[in-house]
């Protein structure tokens, strides 16, 4: 059961489906997820009540049985041969092909529309903070998770940590999460919520889908590490 005192995060780790949702409603449910739902709501300027009864539908329907479901089953490494599997190889290659259209772009059309100059400095800060963050994921705070897992279904000790706790890589990953989440906000503020002006190409418009999907991808991926990996790796570091 789900009620609106719950947080956006603990509605969003229940009833997967919301997470489409939370996406038409903007309501953020990966880095400021630790919020209740009334007051989530009241910020994005939408009827609680009315986002309660589209929930309880999701959950009633069986439409939260999808995959997000089963990622709470999933074994630690599981999850993350997921994360990285599907959200950082289309990261990595959706940066890739943005940063090459958004130059293409902003050649043409950034003259008549200066707000494309602020869209590509605030994607290169993005992919400044994204690229060494999932090297780190995948180089240091991944492994460690799966030598955890290993040790524990193999009843040996928690394994040496150069970092101290897994709460410290897992703050600083949370910390760029949320730079990441800042330049995603102000990217759709600069670009009208990724609304393609009436006088330009069709490469224009592919940016502003492509950034768009993004983001989408970036939400569920960050959700999925904070909300979900983040707080059981912890747990059973504490076990
Ligand atoms: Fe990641
Ligand atoms: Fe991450």
């Amino acid at each position: 059961m789900i009620n609106s005192e719950m947080t956006v995060r603990e509605v969003a780790v229940r009833v997967p489906e919301s997470t489409r949702l939370f996406e038409t409603l903007k309501i953020d449910y990966c880095c400021g997820g630790n919020r209740p739902l009334t007051e989530a709501c009241a910020s994005a300027g939408v009827q609680v009540d009315n986002v309660m009864s589209q929930l309880s539908a999701l959950s009633k329907s069986g439409a939260s049985d999808s995959a997000t479901v089963e990622f709470q089953k999933l074994s630690l490494s599981e999850l993350i041969s997921h994360i990285i599997k599907t959200h950082h190889v289309f990261t990595k290659s959706e940066m890739g092909r943005i940063q090459a259209l958004a130059g293409k772009v902003i050649g043409v059309h950034g003259a008549n529309h200066p707000e494309l100059l602020t869209v590509g400095e605030l994607f290169q800060q993005l992919c400044a903070d994204l690229n060494p963050h999932m090297f780190k994921e995948e180089q240091i705070l991944f492994p460690y998770i799966i030598a955890m897992e290993q040790a524990e279904t193999q009843n040996q000790p928690v394994p040496f940590a150069p970092f101290g706790t897994v709460k410290n890589p897992v703050r600083m990953m949370m910390m760029e999460h949320d730079t990441a989440g800042d330049i995603l906000r102000k990217l759709r503020a600069v670009t009208s919520d990724y609304r393609v002006p009436a006088d330009v190409c069709i490469s224009y418009q592919t940016l502003y889908q492509a950034l768009e999907g993004l983001e989408k991808d970036l939400h569920q991926h960050i959700h999925l590490e904070n909300n979900v990996l983040f707080p059981k790796a912890v747990e059973l570091e504490s076990r």
